[in-house]
């Protein structure tokens, strides 16, 4: 649970959009992958065996807050309105970057089935798999793939509709509910 303070002691210097993406989604990662006492129980097990994964893990809860304070921070303070620039736009181009440089990939994937643009619908078996379980309320999901160096964590964390602004632009929902989640695929070291 240190993890947990941390991200809320981080949070105080951010607005209350970002704490409510974030409170999620940090709940979840600390928890392991299901939600309920006994994946509580397998991610004890799995932290004390598979170090390596526990710290990927972490990792992608390190980006996701890097990211969605990015996201949050920006549009606020730049995105006035819905002729402008989206946020979205950033975090592409930072993925990109990411990905470029081999660190991991990352994506915003749509949840709603009706996204603004279909290049985001889910894709892979995984993101698939992912949208159903988010939208059926789990704030965090992953995957291992591959074997022994090969390894890879496949994640999931959600994304809601953080504040007003976001619906100003994705006119099919409102504050509070789910749009979407960011996807991670991240080597396990
Ligand atoms: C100025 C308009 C605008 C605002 C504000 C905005 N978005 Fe978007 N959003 C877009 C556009 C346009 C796309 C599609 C971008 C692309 O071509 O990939 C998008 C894509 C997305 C997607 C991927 C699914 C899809 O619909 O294509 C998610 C998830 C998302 N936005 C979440 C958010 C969140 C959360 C916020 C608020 C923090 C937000 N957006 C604010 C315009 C906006």
């Amino acid at each position: 649970m240190i993890l947990h303070k941390r991200t809320w002691l981080g949070l105080a210097c951010f607005g209350a959009a970002a704490a409510a993406l974030l409170a999620t989604v940090s709940t979840g990662v600390a928890r392991g992958v299901d939600a309920g006492t006994e994946s509580n129980a397998k991610a004890e097990v799995e932290a004390e065996t598979d170090p390596a994964l526990e710290r990927t893990r972490e990792q992608v809860q390190m980006l996701d807050g890097l990211y969605k304070n990015a996201v949050v921070s920006i549009t606020t303070r730049y995105v006035a309105g819905q002729d402008e620039q989206p946020a979205i736009m950033v975090a592409q181009d930072i993925f990109g970057a990411m990905r470029k440089e081999g660190w991991h990939s990352a994506k915003l994937v749509d949840a709603t089935g009706e996204p603004l643009d279909d290049a985001n619908a889910p894709r892979t078996d995984f993101e698939k798999d992912a949208a159903r379980e988010i939208n059926s309320g789990k704030p965090y999901f992953d995957r291992v793939v591959g074997e022994g160096n090969d390894r890879r964590l496949l994640a999931a964390t959600v994304v809601p509709v953080v504040m007003q602004k976001c619906a100003d632009c994705h006119t099919h929902k409102k504050v509070g509910e789910i749009l979407g989640f960011i996807r991670y695929d991240i080597p396990i070291k």
